[in-house]
Protein backbone atom coordinates (compact mmCIF):
# COMPACT_ATOMS: atom_id res chain seq x y z
CA UNK A 1 0.00 0.00 0.00
CA UNK A 2 1.07 3.61 -0.50
CA UNK A 3 1.46 4.01 3.44
CA UNK A 4 3.92 1.78 3.57
CA UNK A 5 7.60 2.83 3.00
CA UNK A 6 9.82 1.05 0.40
CA UNK A 7 12.78 -0.76 1.75
CA UNK A 8 15.23 -1.50 0.39
CA UNK A 9 14.24 1.34 -1.94
CA UNK A 10 14.62 0.47 -6.10
CA UNK A 11 18.12 1.09 -8.02
CA UNK A 12 16.50 3.68 -9.94
CA UNK A 13 15.45 6.07 -6.81
CA UNK A 14 18.51 7.71 -6.47
CA UNK A 15 18.97 8.67 -10.00
CA UNK A 16 15.46 10.12 -10.10
CA UNK A 17 16.00 12.41 -7.27
CA UNK A 18 19.17 13.35 -8.71
CA UNK A 19 17.66 13.87 -11.79
CA UNK A 20 14.87 15.81 -10.62
CA UNK A 21 17.04 18.37 -8.92
CA UNK A 22 19.11 19.09 -11.50
CA UNK A 23 16.12 19.73 -13.75
CA UNK A 24 14.24 22.00 -11.35
CA UNK A 25 16.60 22.87 -9.11
CA UNK A 26 15.72 21.64 -5.51
CA UNK A 27 15.31 18.29 -4.24
CA UNK A 28 12.03 16.03 -4.93
CA UNK A 29 9.73 16.22 -1.84
CA UNK A 30 8.27 12.69 -2.97
CA UNK A 31 9.94 9.31 -4.73
CA UNK A 32 7.32 6.92 -5.28
CA UNK A 33 8.06 3.36 -6.93
CA UNK A 34 5.56 0.86 -8.79
CA UNK A 35 6.57 -2.61 -9.61
CA UNK A 36 6.00 -4.24 -12.97
CA UNK A 37 4.88 -8.05 -12.80
CA UNK A 38 5.19 -11.43 -14.18
CA UNK A 39 2.55 -13.89 -14.59
CA UNK A 40 3.67 -17.34 -13.26
CA UNK A 41 -0.01 -18.61 -14.84
CA UNK A 42 -3.26 -17.68 -15.27
CA UNK A 43 -3.45 -15.86 -18.63
CA UNK A 44 -6.71 -14.03 -20.20
CA UNK A 45 -8.79 -15.39 -17.29
CA UNK A 46 -8.90 -11.81 -15.22
CA UNK A 47 -11.42 -10.07 -17.20
CA UNK A 48 -13.73 -13.83 -17.75
CA UNK A 49 -13.54 -13.42 -13.54
CA UNK A 50 -11.33 -15.95 -13.00
CA UNK A 51 -7.95 -17.07 -11.28
CA UNK A 52 -3.99 -15.56 -11.72
CA UNK A 53 -0.74 -16.03 -9.97
CA UNK A 54 1.27 -12.75 -10.95
CA UNK A 55 4.27 -11.82 -8.74
CA UNK A 56 5.29 -8.34 -8.41
CA UNK A 57 9.13 -8.54 -9.85
CA UNK A 58 12.14 -6.31 -8.82
CA UNK A 59 11.74 -3.89 -11.93
CA UNK A 60 10.18 -0.58 -10.55
CA UNK A 61 8.79 2.72 -12.61
CA UNK A 62 9.97 5.36 -10.52
CA UNK A 63 8.68 9.01 -9.98
CA UNK A 64 9.98 11.62 -8.27
CA UNK A 65 8.05 14.97 -7.99
CA UNK A 66 7.77 18.56 -5.65
CA UNK A 67 5.48 21.39 -5.39
CA UNK A 68 5.84 23.73 -8.63
CA UNK A 69 5.52 27.36 -8.47
CA UNK A 70 3.29 29.31 -11.05
CA UNK A 71 -0.03 30.66 -11.82
CA UNK A 72 -0.92 28.01 -14.25
CA UNK A 73 -2.16 24.34 -12.55
CA UNK A 74 -0.53 22.35 -14.34
CA UNK A 75 1.97 18.76 -14.37
CA UNK A 76 5.10 18.76 -15.82
CA UNK A 77 6.13 15.27 -16.16
CA UNK A 78 9.35 14.53 -17.46
CA UNK A 79 10.64 11.18 -19.08
CA UNK A 80 14.43 9.95 -18.35
CA UNK A 81 13.87 7.33 -21.19
CA UNK A 82 12.52 9.09 -23.71
CA UNK A 83 14.09 12.53 -22.88
CA UNK A 84 10.38 14.29 -23.17
CA UNK A 85 8.90 16.22 -21.30
CA UNK A 86 5.00 16.96 -21.10
CA UNK A 87 2.72 19.32 -19.69
CA UNK A 88 -0.74 18.05 -18.42
CA UNK A 89 -3.67 20.29 -16.66
CA UNK A 90 -4.43 19.66 -13.29
CA UNK A 91 -8.20 20.12 -13.82
CA UNK A 92 -8.71 16.98 -15.45
CA UNK A 93 -9.53 18.55 -18.92
CA UNK A 94 -6.80 16.86 -20.51
CA UNK A 95 -8.19 14.67 -23.47
CA UNK A 96 -6.09 11.52 -24.52
CA UNK A 97 -3.76 12.57 -27.57
CA UNK A 98 0.28 12.94 -28.18
CA UNK A 99 2.45 11.80 -27.04
CA UNK A 100 0.81 8.75 -26.41
CA UNK A 101 2.49 7.85 -22.88
CA UNK A 102 1.74 10.35 -21.38
CA UNK A 103 -1.62 9.57 -21.34
CA UNK A 104 -1.63 6.78 -18.52
CA UNK A 105 -0.36 10.08 -16.52
CA UNK A 106 -3.78 12.30 -18.45
CA UNK A 107 -6.04 9.20 -17.28
CA UNK A 108 -4.79 9.07 -13.79
CA UNK A 109 -5.05 13.15 -13.11
CA UNK A 110 -8.73 13.12 -14.98
CA UNK A 111 -9.75 10.05 -12.37
CA UNK A 112 -8.42 11.81 -9.67
CA UNK A 113 -10.12 15.29 -10.40
CA UNK A 114 -13.43 13.28 -10.82
CA UNK A 115 -13.40 12.36 -7.26
CA UNK A 116 -12.45 15.68 -6.32
CA UNK A 117 -8.93 15.25 -5.58
CA UNK A 118 -7.28 17.74 -7.83
CA UNK A 119 -3.84 17.78 -6.98
CA UNK A 120 -1.65 21.26 -6.76
CA UNK A 121 0.98 22.02 -9.51
CA UNK A 122 3.53 19.30 -9.84
CA UNK A 123 6.84 18.79 -11.44
CA UNK A 124 8.11 14.94 -11.81
CA UNK A 125 10.67 12.96 -13.59
CA UNK A 126 10.17 9.36 -14.55
CA UNK A 127 12.20 6.55 -14.57
CA UNK A 128 11.98 3.05 -14.93
CA UNK A 129 13.76 -0.19 -15.55
CA UNK A 130 10.86 -2.59 -16.57
CA UNK A 131 10.92 -3.23 -20.62
CA UNK A 132 8.39 -1.61 -22.55
CA UNK A 133 5.95 -3.82 -24.31
CA UNK A 134 7.15 -6.63 -22.92
CA UNK A 135 4.17 -8.05 -20.75
CA UNK A 136 5.65 -7.01 -17.80
CA UNK A 137 3.39 -4.54 -16.98
CA UNK A 138 5.46 -1.13 -17.86
CA UNK A 139 1.85 0.58 -18.32
CA UNK A 140 0.49 -0.80 -15.42
CA UNK A 141 3.35 0.89 -13.40
CA UNK A 142 3.50 3.83 -14.55
CA UNK A 143 -0.53 4.53 -14.04
CA UNK A 144 0.43 3.19 -10.21
CA UNK A 145 3.34 4.81 -10.16
CA UNK A 146 1.64 8.57 -10.90
CA UNK A 147 -1.72 7.31 -8.77
CA UNK A 148 0.61 6.65 -5.51
CA UNK A 149 2.67 10.52 -6.41
CA UNK A 150 -0.90 11.55 -6.81
CA UNK A 151 -2.27 10.38 -3.24
CA UNK A 152 0.94 11.51 -1.55
CA UNK A 153 0.50 15.04 -3.44
CA UNK A 154 -3.07 15.22 -2.20
CA UNK A 155 -2.80 13.54 1.15
CA UNK A 156 -5.40 10.80 -0.13
CA UNK A 157 -5.22 6.92 0.84
CA UNK A 158 -7.16 4.99 -1.23
CA UNK A 159 -7.87 1.63 -0.57
CA UNK A 160 -5.42 -0.56 -2.66
CA UNK A 161 -8.92 -2.62 -4.55
CA UNK A 162 -9.77 0.95 -5.75
CA UNK A 163 -6.89 2.22 -6.47
CA UNK A 164 -5.94 -0.31 -9.20
CA UNK A 165 -9.58 -0.34 -10.06
CA UNK A 166 -8.87 3.74 -11.31
CA UNK A 167 -5.45 2.67 -12.94
CA UNK A 168 -7.64 -0.14 -14.91
CA UNK A 169 -9.95 2.85 -16.14
CA UNK A 170 -7.50 5.30 -16.98
CA UNK A 171 -5.74 2.52 -19.45
CA UNK A 172 -9.67 1.84 -20.98
CA UNK A 173 -10.47 5.38 -21.37
CA UNK A 174 -7.15 6.88 -22.13
CA UNK A 175 -4.87 4.16 -23.62
CA UNK A 176 -7.70 2.35 -25.18
CA UNK A 177 -7.05 -1.26 -24.29
CA UNK A 178 -10.02 -3.08 -22.52
CA UNK A 179 -7.44 -4.48 -19.53
CA UNK A 180 -8.45 -6.57 -16.63
CA UNK A 181 -7.78 -6.35 -13.42
CA UNK A 182 -4.41 -8.48 -13.00
CA UNK A 183 -1.45 -5.75 -13.82
CA UNK A 184 -2.75 -2.92 -11.79
CA UNK A 185 -3.56 -4.86 -8.90
CA UNK A 186 0.08 -6.60 -8.51
CA UNK A 187 1.79 -3.51 -8.99
CA UNK A 188 -0.18 -2.23 -6.09
CA UNK A 189 -0.59 -4.82 -3.24
CA UNK A 190 2.52 -7.19 -4.41
CA UNK A 191 4.40 -9.18 -1.81
CA UNK A 192 8.07 -9.89 -1.29
CA UNK A 193 7.19 -13.24 0.09
CA UNK A 194 5.36 -14.86 -3.03
CA UNK A 195 2.89 -14.55 -5.59
CA UNK A 196 -0.53 -13.81 -5.65
CA UNK A 197 -3.67 -16.04 -5.95
CA UNK A 198 -6.13 -13.51 -7.05
CA UNK A 199 -9.44 -14.53 -7.63
CA UNK A 200 -11.05 -11.96 -10.15
CA UNK A 201 -14.80 -12.74 -9.52
CA UNK A 202 -14.72 -12.70 -6.07
CA UNK A 203 -12.04 -10.10 -5.37
CA UNK A 204 -9.94 -12.68 -2.90
CA UNK A 205 -6.07 -12.34 -3.15
CA UNK A 206 -3.99 -15.16 -1.27
CA UNK A 207 -0.24 -14.55 -1.14
CA UNK A 208 1.13 -18.18 -2.41
CA UNK A 209 4.58 -17.94 -0.18
CA UNK A 210 7.33 -18.95 -3.42
CA UNK A 211 10.88 -18.22 -1.17
CA UNK A 212 12.80 -21.57 -2.17
CA UNK A 213 16.21 -19.82 -3.08
CA UNK A 214 17.03 -23.22 -5.13
CA UNK A 215 14.58 -22.31 -7.96
CA UNK A 216 14.85 -19.24 -9.43
CA UNK A 217 11.76 -16.91 -11.72
CA UNK A 218 13.47 -16.24 -15.08
CA UNK A 219 11.94 -14.26 -17.80
CA UNK A 220 13.22 -14.20 -20.76
CA UNK A 221 12.61 -11.10 -23.13
CA UNK A 222 12.04 -12.00 -26.85
CA UNK A 223 12.34 -8.34 -27.59
CA UNK A 224 9.65 -8.81 -30.48
CA UNK A 225 6.97 -5.93 -29.01
CA UNK A 226 3.45 -6.51 -28.56
CA UNK A 227 0.40 -3.76 -29.10
CA UNK A 228 -2.70 -5.17 -26.64
CA UNK A 229 -4.25 -1.89 -28.30
CA UNK A 230 -4.30 -3.14 -31.86
CA UNK A 231 -7.71 -4.34 -31.27
CA UNK A 232 -6.46 -8.39 -30.76
CA UNK A 233 -6.74 -7.72 -27.03
CA UNK A 234 -10.26 -6.54 -27.53
CA UNK A 235 -11.48 -9.22 -29.79
CA UNK A 236 -10.35 -12.14 -27.45
CA UNK A 237 -12.31 -10.34 -25.17
CA UNK A 238 -15.54 -10.09 -26.88
CA UNK A 239 -15.22 -13.70 -28.26
CA UNK A 240 -15.16 -14.84 -24.28
CA UNK A 241 -18.29 -12.31 -23.76
CA UNK A 242 -20.02 -14.61 -26.68
CA UNK A 243 -19.24 -17.62 -25.21
CA UNK A 244 -20.60 -17.25 -21.71
CA UNK A 245 -23.48 -15.97 -22.84
CA UNK A 246 -23.94 -18.76 -25.02
CA UNK A 247 -23.20 -20.96 -22.06
CA UNK A 248 -25.80 -19.23 -20.09
CA UNK A 249 -23.06 -18.20 -17.70
CA UNK A 250 -22.17 -14.61 -16.52
CA UNK A 251 -18.90 -15.23 -17.21
CA UNK A 252 -16.07 -17.91 -18.21
CA UNK A 253 -15.31 -18.48 -14.47
CA UNK A 254 -18.76 -20.58 -13.97
CA UNK A 255 -18.11 -22.69 -17.00
CA UNK A 256 -16.76 -26.37 -16.96
CA UNK A 257 -14.74 -27.82 -19.49
CA UNK A 258 -17.75 -30.62 -19.88
CA UNK A 259 -20.00 -27.67 -20.58
CA UNK A 260 -17.53 -25.89 -23.30
CA UNK A 261 -17.62 -29.30 -24.69
CA UNK A 262 -20.78 -30.22 -24.91
CA UNK A 263 -22.46 -30.51 -28.69
CA UNK A 264 -24.07 -27.83 -30.14
CA UNK A 265 -23.98 -25.13 -27.44
CA UNK A 266 -20.51 -23.44 -29.05
CA UNK A 267 -21.08 -23.69 -32.56
CA UNK A 268 -18.25 -21.40 -33.51
CA UNK A 269 -15.26 -23.69 -33.27
CA UNK A 270 -12.96 -20.42 -32.64
CA UNK A 271 -15.00 -18.84 -29.97
CA UNK A 272 -15.22 -22.51 -28.58
CA UNK A 273 -11.44 -22.98 -28.19
CA UNK A 274 -11.00 -19.61 -26.66
CA UNK A 275 -13.47 -20.95 -24.02
CA UNK A 276 -11.85 -24.23 -23.14
CA UNK A 277 -8.62 -22.44 -22.97
CA UNK A 278 -10.05 -19.97 -20.19
CA UNK A 279 -11.98 -22.79 -18.12
CA UNK A 280 -8.84 -25.15 -18.58
CA UNK A 281 -6.54 -21.76 -17.73
CA UNK A 282 -8.27 -21.15 -14.38
CA UNK A 283 -8.03 -25.40 -13.47
CA UNK A 284 -4.22 -25.20 -13.95
CA UNK A 285 -4.25 -21.80 -12.17
CA UNK A 286 -5.56 -23.13 -8.82
CA UNK A 287 -3.51 -26.09 -9.42
CA UNK A 288 -0.25 -24.80 -9.36
CA UNK A 289 -1.44 -22.50 -6.67
CA UNK A 290 -1.31 -25.45 -4.42
CA UNK A 291 1.87 -27.06 -5.91
CA UNK A 292 4.09 -23.75 -5.80
CA UNK A 293 2.61 -23.93 -2.16
CA UNK A 294 3.93 -27.35 -1.27
CA UNK A 295 7.00 -26.57 -3.39
CA UNK A 296 5.95 -29.11 -6.10
CA UNK A 297 8.19 -27.15 -8.51
CA UNK A 298 7.89 -29.79 -11.42
CA UNK A 299 3.96 -30.13 -11.22
CA UNK A 300 3.68 -26.17 -11.58
CA UNK A 301 5.86 -26.27 -14.66
CA UNK A 302 3.97 -28.94 -16.19
CA UNK A 303 1.22 -27.10 -15.95
CA UNK A 304 3.19 -24.10 -17.44
CA UNK A 305 3.86 -25.78 -20.47
CA UNK A 306 0.35 -26.97 -20.71
CA UNK A 307 -0.83 -23.33 -20.63
CA UNK A 308 2.07 -22.14 -23.26
CA UNK A 309 0.06 -24.90 -25.51
CA UNK A 310 -3.35 -23.22 -24.72
CA UNK A 311 -2.45 -20.22 -25.11
CA UNK A 312 -1.14 -20.61 -28.46
CA UNK A 313 -3.29 -23.35 -30.18
CA UNK A 314 -6.44 -21.93 -28.40
CA UNK A 315 -6.46 -18.77 -27.40
CA UNK A 316 -3.92 -18.24 -30.05
CA UNK A 317 -2.29 -15.32 -29.07
CA UNK A 318 1.66 -16.44 -28.79
CA UNK A 319 3.91 -15.57 -31.26
CA UNK A 320 6.49 -17.30 -33.52
CA UNK A 321 9.85 -16.11 -30.97
CA UNK A 322 7.84 -16.51 -27.96
CA UNK A 323 7.08 -20.15 -29.34
CA UNK A 324 10.81 -20.55 -29.70
CA UNK A 325 11.79 -19.82 -26.40
CA UNK A 326 9.78 -22.28 -24.76
CA UNK A 327 10.90 -24.70 -27.05
CA UNK A 328 14.40 -23.91 -26.18
CA UNK A 329 13.29 -23.99 -22.74
CA UNK A 330 11.61 -27.69 -22.99
CA UNK A 331 14.41 -28.86 -24.60
CA UNK A 332 17.07 -27.87 -22.21
CA UNK A 333 14.25 -29.66 -19.42
CA UNK A 334 14.89 -30.75 -15.67
CA UNK A 335 18.34 -32.15 -16.73
CA UNK A 336 19.75 -28.41 -17.20
CA UNK A 337 17.58 -27.18 -14.57
CA UNK A 338 14.44 -25.98 -16.38
CA UNK A 339 11.41 -27.25 -14.62
CA UNK A 340 8.93 -25.16 -16.75
CA UNK A 341 8.32 -22.15 -19.04
CA UNK A 342 5.12 -20.26 -20.84
CA UNK A 343 4.93 -16.63 -22.30
CA UNK A 344 3.94 -14.09 -19.95
CA UNK A 345 1.11 -11.49 -20.22
CA UNK A 346 -1.40 -10.43 -23.28
CA UNK A 347 0.83 -11.99 -25.44
CA UNK A 348 1.90 -11.46 -29.14
CA UNK A 349 5.53 -10.86 -28.41
CA UNK A 350 7.27 -10.27 -25.13
CA UNK A 351 8.49 -12.12 -22.39
CA UNK A 352 8.63 -15.73 -21.46
CA UNK A 353 8.56 -16.98 -17.61
CA UNK A 354 10.36 -20.29 -16.68
CA UNK A 355 11.21 -22.08 -13.19
CA UNK A 356 14.77 -22.83 -13.15
CA UNK A 357 17.02 -24.61 -10.45
CA UNK A 358 18.96 -21.81 -9.27
CA UNK A 359 23.14 -23.66 -9.95
CA UNK A 360 21.48 -24.30 -13.37
CA UNK A 361 20.03 -20.03 -14.52
CA UNK A 362 23.44 -18.52 -15.66
CA UNK A 363 23.62 -21.97 -18.36
CA UNK A 364 20.26 -21.99 -19.04
CA UNK A 365 20.20 -17.79 -20.01
CA UNK A 366 22.88 -18.32 -21.84
CA UNK A 367 21.59 -20.89 -23.88
CA UNK A 368 18.38 -19.27 -24.11
CA UNK A 369 19.76 -16.48 -25.69
CA UNK A 370 22.42 -18.17 -27.54
CA UNK A 371 19.80 -20.73 -29.43
CA UNK A 372 17.17 -17.89 -29.83
CA UNK A 373 19.69 -15.64 -31.89
CA UNK A 374 20.25 -19.09 -34.04
CA UNK A 375 16.72 -20.02 -34.59
CA UNK A 376 15.92 -16.70 -35.29
CA UNK A 377 18.36 -13.65 -35.87
CA UNK A 378 16.56 -11.72 -33.04
CA UNK A 379 18.21 -10.82 -29.51
CA UNK A 380 16.92 -12.17 -26.30
CA UNK A 381 17.60 -10.80 -22.90
CA UNK A 382 17.29 -12.41 -19.48
CA UNK A 383 16.94 -11.60 -15.81
CA UNK A 384 15.96 -12.85 -12.58
CA UNK A 385 13.81 -12.12 -10.18
CA UNK A 386 12.31 -12.22 -6.66
CA UNK A 387 8.72 -11.26 -5.47
CA UNK A 388 8.97 -8.04 -4.33
CA UNK A 389 6.55 -5.34 -2.51
CA UNK A 390 3.91 -3.28 -3.81
CA UNK A 391 3.68 0.32 -4.94
CA UNK A 392 4.84 2.67 -1.89
CA UNK A 393 6.71 6.22 -1.26
CA UNK A 394 10.48 5.66 -0.78
CA UNK A 395 11.83 7.26 2.52
CA UNK A 396 14.34 10.40 2.05
CA UNK A 397 16.69 8.45 4.32
CA UNK A 398 16.20 4.77 2.72
CA UNK A 399 17.83 6.72 -0.63
CA UNK A 400 21.03 8.38 1.71
C1 LIG B 1 -2.72 -7.85 -20.19
C2 LIG B 1 -3.88 -7.21 -19.42
C3 LIG B 1 -4.27 -8.06 -18.22
C4 LIG B 1 -4.49 -9.52 -18.58
C5 LIG B 1 -3.33 -10.04 -19.43
C6 LIG B 1 -3.58 -11.42 -19.96
O1 LIG B 1 -1.57 -7.84 -19.40
O2 LIG B 1 -3.53 -5.92 -18.99
O3 LIG B 1 -5.43 -7.52 -17.60
O4 LIG B 1 -5.72 -9.69 -19.23
O5 LIG B 1 -3.05 -9.18 -20.54
O6 LIG B 1 -3.64 -12.34 -18.92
Amino acid sequence: MSSRPLSPPPRLAKTAARLFSDRFGAAPRWVVAAPGRVNLIGEHTDYNGGYVLPLAIDRHVVVAGGPAAGSEIRLQAYSAALDRSVDIRLDGSDAPGEPSWANYLRGIVSAFCQRGLAPPSLNAVILSDVPIGGGLSSSAALEVATATLLEAATGARLDPWDKARLCQRAEHDFAGVPCGMMDQLTSVLGDETGALLIDCGSQDVRVVPFGDPDVEVVICNSNVKHALADGFYARRRSECADAARLLGVSSLRDATPDMVEASGKIADPTVRRRARHVVTENLRTLAAAGHLEACEFAKVGALMYESHRSLRDDFEVSSTELDVLVDIARELGEANGVLGARMTGGGFGGCIVSLVRSKHVETVATRLERDYAARTGNTATTFVSRPTRGAGLIEPAAMA
